[in-house]
């Protein structure tokens, strides 16, 4: 494979907790699986409010330079793209500023605690044409690639309903401290911003737009201890959003699945999953399944006339997009962590103007939209609309 001319490319860090250190592992492996792109990311320089991320961006990840304040990585002239990793509520006011920078920015999801703080990260990339990615991880799989295929192909004939879960149990003790993400201002809404995000973004890639939906959300531990080494610790603190979340969902008449219904469920006090991100595609010919603690396994049946129905178990191999670069034999696992190799390389290819794989700002507000709908009808008990977003990725007629 002929390699393009080599293109450094400086990067800049907001945050270095775990995402902020999983995004700059994922740009050093930019040159090594994707060697003829050419793109070789340098660590320049990284931000963290706390002297523990910044001593790790320095001295671990090996950022060239770090500062407490995130202006400073914005207005340094050899940061030519951005990686967004801090807690939910900065996200609007970082995004919005690294747009007005002018650095293309890699945001984590949540990109807003709301539909109309998505909206404001959305209005500035537009408006200075910077390039976006989203943390939405769950599209790269290569089994979710394939999946994609077969549904785009109409393998499955026309899609009549799907079934989605997002069921971790990594809040499921009532001991674990109420952080950052058990409060309102701070997080947003609780798993429905969080893991319905993503599964919403998977359901939007694989099957197109949810158009309206009916949604319920509880809260189970309603409270949790203060953290520890804050004026809070040896105090019970109420948790303010929810812990489930579940709904209803009809597709919009422009998405493959136009016509098609739904049941979308997420929990992150499930005693027992510990990621089971799972998805089932229903068609009038077929159907396939996922799971994420599977994810190199893809499961799908075709009704074939004069044959009995049954799932064919697939695993990965190089007919499954992507897999190859990660693993020459068939059936070795891939991992979380690729995942986000993948990531990195369609940001740095959107960034260089290069190619528009990327999930963008559309589709962080896309996703919004249809969670502020579902915080609106668990209110209300009624069903509501989700109003379209021009420019998405999502699966489209
Ligand atoms: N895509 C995914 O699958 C996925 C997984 C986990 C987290 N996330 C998202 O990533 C984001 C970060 O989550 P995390 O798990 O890495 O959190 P974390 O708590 O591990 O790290 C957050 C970091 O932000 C730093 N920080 C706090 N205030 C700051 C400020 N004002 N300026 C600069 N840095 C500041 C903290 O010091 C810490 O290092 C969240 O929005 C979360 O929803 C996404």
């Amino acid at each position: 494979m002929p390699l393009s001319p080599t293109r450094s490319i400086g990067v800049g860090l907001i945050s270095a907790g775990w995402m902020g250190r999983l995004h700059s592992r994922a740009y050093r492996m930019i040159p090594l699986v994707y060697p003829e792109l050419g793109l070789r990311p340098r660590l320049v320089h990284a931000a963290d409010a706390a002297e523990a991320g910044r001593v790790a961006a320095s001295d671990v990840l090996g950022y060239e330079r770090v500062s407490s304040d995130y202006r400073a990585v914005l207005a340094d002239p050899e940061v030519d793209v951005v990686s967004i990793c801090a807690p939910n509520f900065l996200h609007a006011e970082m995004g919005v500023a690294a747009a007005r920078a002018g650095k293309p920015f890699w945001i984590e999801k949540p990109v807003g605690r709301s539909a109309a703080d998505t909206a404001a990260v959305r209005d500035a990339a537009i408006a200075t044409g910077v390039a976006t990615s989203i943390g939405f991880n769950y599209r790269h799989p290569p089994a979710i690639a394939r999946a994609r295929q077969l549904i785009a192909d109409g393998a499955l004939g026309s899609i009549t309903n799907i079934r989605g879960r997002i069921f971790g149990g990594f809040h499921a003790d009532p001991q674990t401290p109420r952080a950052w993400r058990f409060v309102r201002d701070q997080a947003g809404s609780g798993v429905l911003g969080d893991l319905m995000g993503h599964l919403v973004d998977l359901v939007h890639f694989l099957t197109g737009p949810i158009g309206s939906v009916t949604a319920t959300t509880g809260t189970f531990i309603t409270e949790r201890p203060g953290l520890p080494g804050t004026p809070d610790e040896g105090r019970l603190l109420p948790v303010e959003n929810d812990d489930y979340a579940n709904m209803l969902i009809r597709f919009d008449d422009s998405a493959v699945a136009a016509g098609a219904l739904g049941t979308l469920d997420a929990s992150w006090i499930a005693v027992g999953p510990k990621a089971e991100y799972a998805i089932e595609v229903f068609g009038t010919r077929g159907s396939l399944r996922w799971d994420f603690e599977r994810m190199g396994e893809l499961r799908l049946a075709i009704r074939r006339p004069g044959e009995g129905v049954g799932y064919t178990r697939l695993v990965a191999d190089d007919a499954f997009p992507e897999y190859a670069r990660f693993q020459p034999g068939s059936g070795t696992p891939m991992g979380y962590d690729d995942l986000k190799v993948i990531e990195a390389k369609k940001f740095l290819l959107a960034a260089t103007g290069a190619a528009a794989e990327n999930s963008n700002v559309h589709d962080a507000l896309a996703s919004a939209q249809v969670l502020a709908a579902a915080e609106e009808s668990a209110a209300s008990g009624r069903w509501v609309d989700t109003p379209a977003v021009p420019g998405h990725t999502g699966h489209a007629r």
